[in-house]
């Protein structure tokens, strides 16, 4: 997009806006909160008018609606009807409490630490497997890591993990698909943790299934459609948003090989790579809320009952917060990027990302002097309105 062009806010579901949000963010973040299009006519099923939403885009309209969760439910009136509804991240409190609260007990920072061999051993045999002249680096490697982990996690025997790739693109793709295929595939998924969950019930193992199965909170525990409802969640919430991270963060790096050669000197900058991409290229980039009031943000007043985008990605580039936000810098306080979110429904997996995307610096440290573009030109994925990244990442990996 050049300079010139100037947008209009119901342009922020297109495709072209998906593939690259952020020259429309630096036009539109002045003007908001904006009431946009969120959805064409006939993309909820049974709605013939489109569906209208404000966006928030800047850093404290969105911090404020994420750390107001009265205000600003999740459980807003479009939960359920383009896709199932999820649990957790849909729910609002008592629900959401008694909820993360059970899940904490069983997603703990100790299993995820017992699973750092093993992700280190699949990110090293999907490297062996990868040419150093040019790779695909989404297909090879950013795509299947995260899918296995989370089939790893939740006790998914592994020839499987490729359904639940399969379902969980189709959960997040509205644009590519009719809602009749979408539903179908949402029943199949749901269908098989049923049956996980039932199996487990039956015979433990030692996986985050049987722990959701047995975990309790003051004499609380989890039913079956919960246990499904949270599969569903870890699937969709924990794959592809990993898998733009690392995908950014390659891409990022293969831009700015001096920053490499840096990286090759000095490991400590890991993290703060890490979490720069998360707030310079944020995986998730929107989400929706809805009022339960009138609320005014920035001087604009919200009708009560109003759908709300929050745009975790536009608040992560605003300069009132983020000075010279369109530059990837490593100087800067990264504590209050909110590419996990804020309040209570922060990032469950967050540790789990963080992991991934250590391991995979590492190994790609460890193997490659050299990082750079590909000859074939990247792509960017257009279709999903939730996550920001590649949909294919040519790059051109240098042996040592
Ligand atoms: C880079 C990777 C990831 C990003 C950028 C990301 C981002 C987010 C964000 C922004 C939220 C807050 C949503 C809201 O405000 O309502 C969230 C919630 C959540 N995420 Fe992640 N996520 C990532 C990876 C993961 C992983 C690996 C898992 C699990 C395996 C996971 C599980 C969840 C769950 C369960 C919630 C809902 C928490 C709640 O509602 O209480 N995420 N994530």
């Amino acid at each position: 997009m050049s300079a010139m062009t100037v947008i209009t806010a119901d342009q922020l579901s297109s495709p072209d806006v998906i593939a690259n949000p952020y020259p429309y963010y630096r036009e539109l973040r002045e003007h908001s909160p904006v009431n946009y299009m969120f959805l064409q006519a006939g993309a909820v099923a049974g709605a013939s008018e489109p569906v209208r939403a404000w966006a928030l885009m800047k850093y404290t309209d969105v911090y404020s609606a994420l750390r107001n969760h009265d205000t600003f439910i999740s459980h807003h009136s479009l939960a359920g009807k383009i896709a199932p509804r999820l649990a957790l991240i849909q729910d609002d409190p008592p629900r959401h409490t008694r909820f993360r609260r059970l899940v904490n007990k069983a997603f703990t920072l100790k299993r995820i630490e017992t699973l750092i061999p093993w992700i280190t051993n699949v990110a090293n045999e999907l490297l062996d497997e990868m040419t150093p002249l040019e790779e695909d680096v989404m297909q090879a490697y950013a795509i299947p890591l995260p899918i296995k982990i989370i089939a790893r996690l939740l006790g998914i025997p592994g020839e499987d993990y490729i359904k639940l790739k399969r379902w969980s693109d189709t959960f997040l793709a509205f644009s590519s698909m009719t809602p009749e295929e979408r539903a179908l595939s949402n029943q199949e998924m749901m269908a098989y943790f049923g049956r996980m969950a039932s199996t487990r019930r039956a015979q433990g193992a030692e996986d985050l299934i049987t722990a959701l199965v047995e975990a309790e909170v003051e004499g609380e525990s989890l039913d079956d459609s919960e246990i499904i409802g949270f599969c569903m969640l870890v699937l969709i919430a924990g794959n592809e948003t990993t898998t733009n991270l690392i995908g950014n963060m390659l891409g990022i790096l293969a831009d700015r090989p001096e920053l490499w050669r840096q990286l090759q000197k000095d490991r400590s900058l890991v993290d703060t790579v890490i979490e720069e991409t998360l707030r310079y290229e944020s995986p998730f980039q929107r989400l929706s809320r809805q009022t339960t009031r009138e609320v005014e943000l920035s001087g604009v007043k919200i009708p009560k009952d109003s759908l709300v985008t929050i745009y975790y990605g536009a608040a992560n580039r605003d300069p009132d917060e983020f000075p010279a936000p369109d530059e990837f810098r490593l100087d800067r306080d990264l504590r209050n990027h909110v590419a996990f979110g804020a309040g209570i429904h922060y990032c469950l997996g967050a540790p789990l990302a963080r992991v991934e995307a250590q391991i995979t610096m590492h190994a790609f440290l460890d193997r490659f002097p050299v990082l750079a573009r590909g000859t074939a030109p990247s792509v960017r994925q257009s279709t999903s309105l939730v996550v920001f990244g590649y949909q294919s990442l040519p790059l051109a990996l240098g042996k040592a």
